[in-house]
């Protein structure tokens, strides 16, 4: 009988970061997106500006003590802080791991109207290449799956997305960095968290069936999915409601070789998205590690205070610093609303 064993390098880096109490930051908007945040507190989306938004997150006093790895853009990787220091350097000697996005987006999907399918396979194992030699441990491609009555998603949609999610998981491997393999099922639309939940369990089935046909290693990739949660049309569901379909989906859909699930918080808010969390830890153990992976959910009350004004530095610090901390006890159900209140 042969033993095979996984790449270690991948498996230790994927372990990481999911590491007790921490999670990752998600600060990979690309220039549309972070240009729709900008503007939403009244700053131009300059380089400079950029810069100095995702330099002030990196340098947060204390941060690599609840930020295990952060997701960079294309721009941000070759990005240097305002005195000279590589954004990259920084984040390493905070202790924290750096990653990239490496799709180039979702665009329409051919013959499906209203379906989307994500690109950047073209010279995605030289731009890997180069990313590594930039410092990068671990990556990122996010697929869009949206859900419209019983018509939307097609079993094509779900196809191809988890096939091209494969493709980049199968190369990121063979480079060394860990993929973070992400199918989005969107929040957008009035669905029942019953038609999320078999949404997402098919999404992950057909995810799982192409990263496995494609000899992606379980233990040396981690999984970025939504929670199962009605649509944001609908209302909302309790903490309670969405951690039970949440588990009972990923327990029929995810191998338990996988180290970690890392959410996105899709549109949920800062505290829905930490409490949603908090209450999948109370339910232990697991077979995997439940963490974070947050864009939205981690930055909303520093982007505000921030304000694109460098005397508010502190102030856009101290409000990342507090999530980031919430965040890290909900990784261990320690989480409780009280702990809102007292802003570090
Ligand atoms: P949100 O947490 O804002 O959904 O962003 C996470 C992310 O990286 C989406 O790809």
């Amino acid at each position: 009988m042969s033993t095979v064993r996984s790449n270690t390098d991948l498996e230790e880096v994927a372990r990481a970061l999911v590491a007790p109490g921490k999670g990752i930051l998600a600060a990979d908007e690309s220039s549309g997106t972070i240009k729709k945040r900008f503007d939403s507190i009244g700053v131009e989306s300059t380089e400079t500006n950029r810069r100095d938004y995702r330099e002030m997150l990196f340098t947060t006093e204390g941060a690599g003590d609840y930020i295990s790895g952060v997701i960079l853009y294309d721009e941000t990787i070759r990005q240097k802080a305002s005195d000279g220091t590589p954004l990259v350097e920084i984040l390493q000697r905070q202790g924290i791991i750096p990653g990239i996005k490496v799709d180039t987006g979702a665009k329409p999907l051919a013959k499906s109207p209203g379906e989307m399918v994500t690109e950047g396979l073209d010279g995605l194992r030289e731009r890997l290449v180069e990313y590594r030699g930039l410092g990068a441990k671990f990556a990122k491609w996010r697929a869009v799956i949206n859900i419209d009555g019983d018509r939307i998603p097609t079993q094509y949609c779900l196809d191809v997305n988890a096939h091209a999610l494969a493709r980049y998981a199968a190369l990121c491997q063979e480079e060394g960095i860990v993929p973070i393999v992400e199918p989005e099922v969107m929040m957008e639309g009035n669905h029942t968290i019953e038609r999320c939940y078999q949404v997402t369990c098919d999404s992950l089935h057909a995810t799982f069936d192409e990263l496995y046909a494609q000899r992606v290693e379980f233990e040396g990739m981690l999984l970025k999915p939504n929670m199962v949660l009605p649509g944001k049309d609908r209302g909302k569901a309790s903490p309670d409601e969405v951690a039970d379909a949440t588990i009972r989906c990923f327990k029929t859909a995810v191998p338990a070789a996988v180290p970690g699930i890392v959410f996105l918080s899709g549109g949920q808010s800062d505290e829905e998205a930490t409490a949603n969390l908090d209450a999948m830890n109370k339910r232990g153990p697991l077979p995997w590690q439940l963490s974070f992976s947050y864009g939205r959910a981690l930055q909303a009350p520093s982007l505000k205070a921030w304000k694109g004004d460098k005397a508010n530095v502190d102030a856009g610090q101290r409000a990342f610093l507090h999530r980031a901390r919430l965040n890290g006890a909900a990784r261990s159900g320690s989480y409780s609303p009280d702990m809102e209140s007292g802003a570090a």
